[in-house]
């Protein structure tokens, strides 16, 4: 059954239905303030760092599902049914219509009940540390209404961890100040924090509450405030327990009258000497140190922040304004790349346009902006940016904002250790690699080179190779990027086992491989601990993985006339190979890993386990075995072993029992995440080395399968949003089967974009310009792209009607012939019509 529908050329999922399997999100804000919101209006936003700065509370894995947001309580008493939320939750009140569109950074709900229409526009603008809300009513009845309209938000006490679990401390530190119809949550701005967060609205009010608990009342949930039954606010001040933030307004509107009222929800910072401001009888106001005053002036916190931004946008016409400029500066985005639907006649085809052209691409900037940290699934509060995730988001990214791509890679790569290694995790606010999750994921390295070699070919900018960095954040050790790749690359080099593969360390790209961990006490961290330094266990995927960018470095060795460190990574890469070819493979296809006993992961040898999804799609991805059918064997046999309706799964037989030799992915029941599930992040890698053999029928069904948008009226069983991937989708071992979870924050996002967008429809970056290699199915009659590349418009025209799956047999590019299938490089700012003919 369909919860919704794709409105295509708004670039807006529309929800019909509130009771969505589980609750469908969008992401508001691109810059510093970022905020979860659900079909709902659950969810929270922060500024920057959603653990550190956190202004409003949610309750993850709540009774109920989905318990904190900004909610607004209506209450008409003359109608029937008296009190509702407009946004269903947290009453589940029955509406007369309901829809909810997320959009791009903005989402609207809109429904009605007796008689009363409400819309919420929520978004955070540009430039501006807030949520908007745009809260409009429309009386659509023929008699005169009077309404009471109650906002609602919970403060969260800043640092999201301490708020759920420090309770001593918390329970006695809530404060607030009132100023007309602005509450001030000023929790600890007494003492360290030089911020506050307000929540305002631009209309004179008729009540206020601050305390939860007079708010709602002791034993009454958000579905049942006391004070909204009762009509009238009680002008709470929070003290200690649970401050809030409530607004009470009430409002007239005549037959057909609509009122528009803008809530803003604001972070605001004060220089540290400007934090308060004090004033005296005559009203006299200072911001200056208290000492040069005498006693008898007051202090208040410093409004001017907050002022001035619920000045800005104090009109439904200014909102307005910034709305429309959000929506400009997403369409100039996602005009980078676009896939015309007309072009598009097959039937479902129409999901590949609004996947590639919209959705993937928003959900790529969303993991650029939230890495693995803030979802529905990840609390906010645990792991920050990923090494290897956010060298792998930047593939799905670059082409959108190549500035801000540069930005993050000179980010990465200080943290880096002198030895190639790496912090497997830093903290976004301070860039300051996590002790705690340490170094010694062996491929992390690699993915720097895959990083910044793909931000070469999409900006030509060597330069950035030049860029000074330090090492593990320290100015004294730093060096150009460039060593920083050398590292890395030699860091393999240098990490080898006894069959001359890479040793995976604590874990390879499956952070579940843990093969040097044994752990057996409950609890403790599989990716951190290491009861037992083997010095043995390999990874047959580093080893492609190695391959694979090890071109990439060889090439930008190349270019930039290394030519003694291209033949030393030629000569590396051949070894590497080589190894793979003599160690690495199974008969059938490429083994996994050596454990620490020397014994063979992912082979026809082992009971479970026998093969495994990642090593056979990176070593065709890197072009291993094409030439002898190992290749096409490999990938045979992921087809025949691994294939389902939903996906491949990533191993099989699934562990059905708990390997210490193995670690955290034998822990898993059978089916879920890495122990066979359907780990959606490596299918793109199948799909990718489809293309390689040039199959484009099954490179696409691989595409397909994982694509949300094709399963959009199969959503009670897949249960996530259809607008979105998710990391894992149940494998056939698991009761489940077909079931997604953890939607959002998943490399995925970025590989089903470099699938599409590179290896299906084949406009791929590449040193020299514009690659053009389709590998599609033979019933797809052609297609056309638009890409904006290295300063130039591309209009990509391919022609199909040789019904191949592979091949170029001409290019024209602004009606010249073309020699060869790299569009040049314009750099002119000018549009250039490509012809594509396949054949
Ligand atoms: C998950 C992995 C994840 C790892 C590190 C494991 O529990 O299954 O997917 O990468 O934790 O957070
Ligand atoms: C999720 C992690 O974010 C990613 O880094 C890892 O590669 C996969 N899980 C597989 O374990």
């Amino acid at each position: 059954m369909q919860y919704g529908y794709f409105d295509d050329d708004a670039r807006e999922y529309v929800i019909t239905r509130p009771d969505t399997p589980f609750p469908w999100i969008n992401y508001l804000g691109c810059e510093d303030f970022f905020s979860l919101f659900s079909n709902t209006a659950g969810g929270y936003c922060f500024y920057r760092d959603a653990r550190m700065l956190r202004l409003i509370r949610y309750r993850y894995n709540n009774v109920p599902v989905n318990a904190g947001g900004r909610y607004f309580y209506l209450r008409d008493k003359t109608a029937y049914g008296d009190v509702w939320t407009p946004s269903w939750l947290p009453m589940k009140s029955v509406l007369d219509r309901y829809e909810c569109r997320h959009g791009m950074g903005y989402s609207v709900i809109s429904s009605a009940c007796n008689g009363l229409a409400f819309s919420q526009l929520s978004f955070v603008p540009l430039g501006d540390t807030c949520e908007i809300h745009k809260v409009t009513l429309t009386n659509e009845t023929n008699a005169v209404k009077n309404v009471d309209m109650f906002s609602f938000v919970e403060f969260c006490l800043w640092n999201a961890n301490d708020d759920m679990t420090n309770f001593q401390r918390n329970l006695s530190i809530g404060e607030v100040e009132i100023d007309g119809s602005c509450i001030y949550h000023i929790t600890e701005y007494r003492e360290r924090r030089n911020h506050y967060a307000v929540w305002a609205v631009n209309s004179p009010i008729d009540g206020f509450d601050t305390d939860r608990q007079v708010f709602l009342g002791l034993y009454d949930g958000f579905e049942a405030p006391v004070t909204v039954f009762n009509g009238k606010s009680n002008n709470s001040v929070a003290a200690g327990w649970s401050p809030i933030g409530s607004h009470h307004i009430k409002a007239q509107l005549a037959p057909g009258e609509s009122k528009t009222y803008v809530f803003i929800l604001g972070y605001c910072e004060n220089p540290e000497d400007q934090k308060w401001i004090r004033f005296n009888q005559n009203d006299l106001l200072t911001t200056e140190p208290p000492t040069k005053y005498e006693d008898g002036w007051l202090k208040a916190i410093n409004k001017k922040p907050a002022e001035d931004l619920l000045q800005k946008y104090n009109t439904p016409e200014a909102v307005d304004g910034a709305l429309a400029a959000l929506k400009d500066y997403w369409k100039n985005l996602l005009s980078r790349f676009t896939l015309d639907p007309l072009s598009l006649p097959r039937h479902g085809d129409k999901n590949m346009a609004r996947m590639a052209g919209v959705w993937n691409q928003y959900q790529c900037m969303v993991t650029f902006n939230m890495s693995r940290s803030a979802s529905y699934f990840e609390s906010g509060i645990g792991r920050g940016m990923g090494f290897r995730d956010s060298n792998q988001d930047l593939l799905g990214f670059v082409h959108l904002v190549p500035e801000r791509a540069r930005a993050r890679i000179l980010d990465i790569a200080a943290t880096q250790f002198p030895d190639g290694s790496a912090y497997h995790q830093y903290q976004p606010l301070t860039k300051r690699g996590n002790h705690d999750a340490g170094t010694g994921f062996n491929d992390d390295p690699l993915w720097l080179i895959c990083g910044v070699a793909a931000y070469i070919k999409e900006t030509g900018d060597y330069g950035i190779l030049d860029e000074k960095v330090p090492f593990n954040n320290d100015e004294k050790l730093s060096d150009t990027l460039f060593i920083h790749l050398k590292r890395s690359f030699d860091y393999t080099v240098t990490h080898k086992g006894p069959h001359g593969l890479p040793l995976i360390g604590r874990a390879d790209w499956n952070d579940c491989l843990n093969l040097n961990c044994f752990s057996k006490t409950p609890g403790e961290s599989f990716q951190t601990t290491a009861n037992y330094e083997s010095g043995i266990a390999e990874s047959v995927l580093i080893a492609a993985i190695f391959a694979f960018v090890g071109y990439d470095y060889a090439e930008i060795c190349r270019r930039t006339n290394r030519i003694e460190e291209t033949e030393y990574a030629e000569k590396e890469i051949a070894a590497m190979i080589g190894a793979i070819d003599q160690h690495g493979w199974d008969g059938k296809w490429f083994l996994r890993a050596y454990d620490a006993y020397g014994k063979k992961i992912g082979s026809r040898e082992c009971n479970d386990g026998k093969i495994f999804i990642e090593s056979n799609g990176f070593a065709v991805m890197a072009g291993i075995g094409l030439e002898d059918g190992r290749a096409l064997k490999a990938l045979d046999s992921v087809k025949d072993h691994l294939d389902t309706k939903y996906g491949i799964v990533l191993l099989q037989p699934a562990y059905s029992e708990y390997h210490p030799e193995l670690g955290e992915i034998s822990s898993y029941p059978p089916g879920y995440k890495e122990n066979a599930g359907i780990f959606c992040h490596n299918n793109p890698w199948i799909t990718i080395a489809e293309t390689r053999l040039g199959r484009g029928t099954r490179a696409f069904e691989t595409y397909a399968k994982i694509c949300p948008a094709y399963r959009e009226d199969d959503s009670d069983l897949r249960k996530m949003e259809p607008y979105v991937y998710s990391q894992m989708i149940a494998g056939k071992d698991a009761p489940c089967y077909g079931e997604a979870k953890n939607s959002w924050l998943t490399g995925t996002a970025a590989w089903a974009f470099v699938s599409i967008s590179q290896y299906i429809l084949g406009v791929r970056p590449v040193f020299d310009g514009l690659l053009i290699d389709p590998c599609i199915p033979s019933d797809m009659k052609g297609f056309t792209v638009t890409r904006h590349f290295r300063r130039a418009d591309y209009h990509i025209t391919v022609d199909n009607s040789a019904g191949v799956e592979k091949g170029v047999k001409s290019i024209t590019a602004d009606g010249k012939k073309l020699e060869g299938t790299v569009l040049p490089v314009y750099g002119d700012g000018k549009i250039h019509k490509i012809v594509v003919v396949m054949g």
